[in-house]
């Protein structure tokens, strides 16, 4: 039977920053390629068209809730882009909630879904997938490459850490900051359901695709895996 995976594909890195759509096309290569021998459930976030929206709304009064609405709405476009760029083998629409991915993961080797509820982001909807689909192993794909110390983009110091256990992860991702559009390596709501359902979570850039393609399929790379070591 085919390995069941959930990865957490970041909106940033579909959708760089003064980048094309060209990034969709090669990461949905990579995608393609590993659906011949697993069963993938991908989940998009909303990445800096989901920042944008929220900044804008934040400006013109919308509370935390409604902030998040928007984020959900930008993820779900960005989810039915990648439905796009992925061809005949996956399901079609971008499944609202876990349910539909779920049964869709039943006829289709590649299902894509967006956020879900207000208060978290589009890890924890793929942390809350993986657990529900008792997968073994959870895949983010983002713009560091791997859980640090502390923040690489604002402190020289900060040093990788290639294995860690849940607690230390939960440590880490807990001081960051809160409200809608938060920039946090994986959503401290992710990091407790992973303990907890004891899912190996490894964390990836998405800049890299050689690297990118070795941990989807379970090779060495390079990155962040944690587990309960
Ligand atoms: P993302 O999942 O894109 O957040 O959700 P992120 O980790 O900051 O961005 P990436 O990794 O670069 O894509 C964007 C925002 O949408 C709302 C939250 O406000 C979140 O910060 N959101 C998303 C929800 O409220 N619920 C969800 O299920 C998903």
């Amino acid at each position: 039977m085919k390995e069941d995976l959930v990865i957490s594909v970041g909106g940033s890195i579909l959708l760089p920053e003064g980048g094309e759509v060209t990034n969709i096309i090669d990461i949905a290569g990579i995608l393609l390629e590993a659906a011949r021998e697993k069963k993938l459930y991908l989940v998009v976030g909303g990445g800096r068209t989901a920042r944008d929206y929220i900044n804008w709304g934040r400006k013109l009064g919308a509370n935390e809730a409604a902030l998040d609405e928007l984020g959900i709405a930008v993820s779900r476009l960005n989810a039915r882009l990648l439905i796009m760029a992925l061809g005949k083998k996956v399901y079609p629409v971008a499944a609202r909630d876990f349910n539909e991915a779920v049964t869709a993961g039943n006829h289709y080797s590649m299902v894509v879904m967006g956020g879900t509820h207000p208060g978290h982001t589009t890890d924890a909807v793929a942390a809350m997938l993986a657990e529900r689909l008792h997968v073994k192993r959870l895949i983010n794909v983002t713009s560091v490459d791997g859980v640090y110390t502390s923040d690489p983009r604002k402190d020289p110091d900060a040093v990788r850490i290639d294995e860690m256990g849940y607690d230390e992860l939960l440590s880490i991702v807990s001081k960051g900051e809160r409200g809608a559009g938060p920039n946090i390596v994986f959503d401290p709501l992710a990091a407790k359901i992973v303990k907890r359902a004891n899912i190996i979570t490894q964390i990836v850039s998405g800049y890299d695709l050689d690297n990118l393609r070795k941990t989807i399929h379970d090779l060495d790379f390079v990155g962040t895996t944690v587990s309960a070591i």
